[in-house]
């Protein structure tokens, strides 16, 4: 039996197979330093669980409304209406499985062959994987080291095509880091505002940010009918693990999400949206303490980094990964992923696994302790200084 000719299309998220591997080495004793996934290290605030395990008591344990409870959507109406000065109506909300079922569901219901979608790379592998899917073409903006991983507005713009559809933006951003400016987002604007195009905003980290303040593409006048704007709980809340996100859609695209839920999933499990109300409206404190935390270790892994010859790194404004330039190692960066991994046990990802203009680059995840980044560090440094000598 053959497998479909889209099959052949998909990629994938290859930070779990690197995961896998690793886990491979430990089961044989390995001692491993894991810096290849994306996921808090912290617990979901105490308040949250204990909101779950109430709902869950109280029989919150059928199916619901596709689109989200009415009480969680009105919710995240009212945060993202504070945080982006827009007026939100609960109608527009949609809550998934967490935030990645969006990517799916929103490329399958504007995208086809013919189709073009235009998207900063390197960037969360899913995006692209999901255009090809979807067979449409997958069109990617070179992420500029030396703009600290921003596109050129003007290489985007001749980018642009009659069958341009969606333009995917995600800030701050995984796997550089970098956080787009005012300008950069008022130019995306104006670019859509007189053409058929809608933006993908991709914020699910806006509250990991180290400078500035978040800036959502939906706050600028006319772009909320325009703009898919994707957010969740996994990053923010550390509950990566619960699987629940959301979106905030243009009117046309509300009906057919919703169809697209009912079909796949037919709901997100009610007693985690009760979590999530609670997430939403209960005390905020441990998100700028997980914020601080990320942001030392920041410092901690870039200062580091950049001592190792050979190695140099941008500084990110968000996220909590660090993506620094290895050109100058000796070796290609999915080799030295694996040497790091196998000679060094540091697990990392070659900056190849997030598009092509990942090359010579390496994705590290500082969502892991103070104490085992420095660990990593030293082990990184004896490994290129072995590489060096060879
Ligand atoms: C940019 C970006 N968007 C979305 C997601 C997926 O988030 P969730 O766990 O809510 O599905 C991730 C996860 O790593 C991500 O990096």
């Amino acid at each position: 039996m053959e497998l479909s000719q889209r099959m052949s299309r998909l990629g994938t998220e290859t930070a779990f197979q690197v995961l896998a591997k690793a886990q491979a080495l430990e089961a044989k004793g390995k001692d491993i330093i894991h810096l290849e996934i994306g996921e808090p290290d912290f617990d979901t605030p105490q308040h949250i669980r204990d909101a779950a395990t109430k709902a869950l008591n109280k029989g919150y344990t059928h199916y619901c409304n596709s689109q989200g409870i009415v009480p969680l959507r009105q919710e995240i109406a009212k945060v993202t209406e504070k945080t982006r000065g827009v007026k939100i109506d609960p109608d527009r909300v949609v809550v998934t499985p967490g935030a990645k079922p969006i990517m799916f569901y929103i490329m399958m219901a504007l995208l086809e062959e013919g189709d073009e979608a235009i998207f900063p790379s390197p960037l969360y592998p899913i995006y692209e994987s999901m255009i090809n899917f979807s067979g449409a073409k997958a069109v990617p903006v070179r992420l500029h080291e030396e703009l600290g991983f921003r596109f050129d507005l003007d290489e985007l713009k001749a980018r642009l095509t009659p069958r341009t559809k969606l333009i995917i933006l995600n800030s701050p951003q995984n796997p550089t880091g970098s956080v787009l400016e005012e300008a950069d987002i008022r130019g995306i604007a104006e670019i859509v505002c007189d053409r058929d195009i809608y933006v993908f905003s991709d914020e699910v980290y806006e509250h990991i940010l180290y400078e500035g303040k978040h800036i959502s593409i939906a706050s600028l006048p006319g772009m909320l009918d325009k703009t898919i704007l994707l957010n969740g709980f996994s990053k923010t809340y550390a509950m990566t693990g619960w699987r629940l996100g959301y979106a905030i859609l243009p009117p046309k695209l509300i009906e057919p999400v919703v169809r697209l839920i009912t079909n796949s999933v037919s709901c997100t499990a009610p007693f985690l949206q009760h979590a999530g109300i609670e997430a939403l409206t209960g005390p905020q404190e441990s998100v700028p303490i997980m914020v601080a935390e990320f942001k030392k270790r920041r410092d901690l892994i870039v200062d580091g980094l950049n001592q190792i010859p050979g190695i140099s790194c941008v500084r990110p404004k968000g996220a909590f990964y660090v993506f620094p330039n290895v050109k100058k190692v000796g070796i290609d960066c999915r080799q030295f992923a694996d040497y790091l991994l196998y000679e060094a046990g540091v697990a990392i990802l070659p900056g190849t696994h997030f598009g092509e203009y990942g090359e010579g680059y390496i994705r590290l995840s500082y969502a892991n302790s103070q104490e085992n980044i420095k660990k990593a560090l030293d082990r990184i440094r004896e490994a290129v200084a072995k590489l060096n000598k060879k």
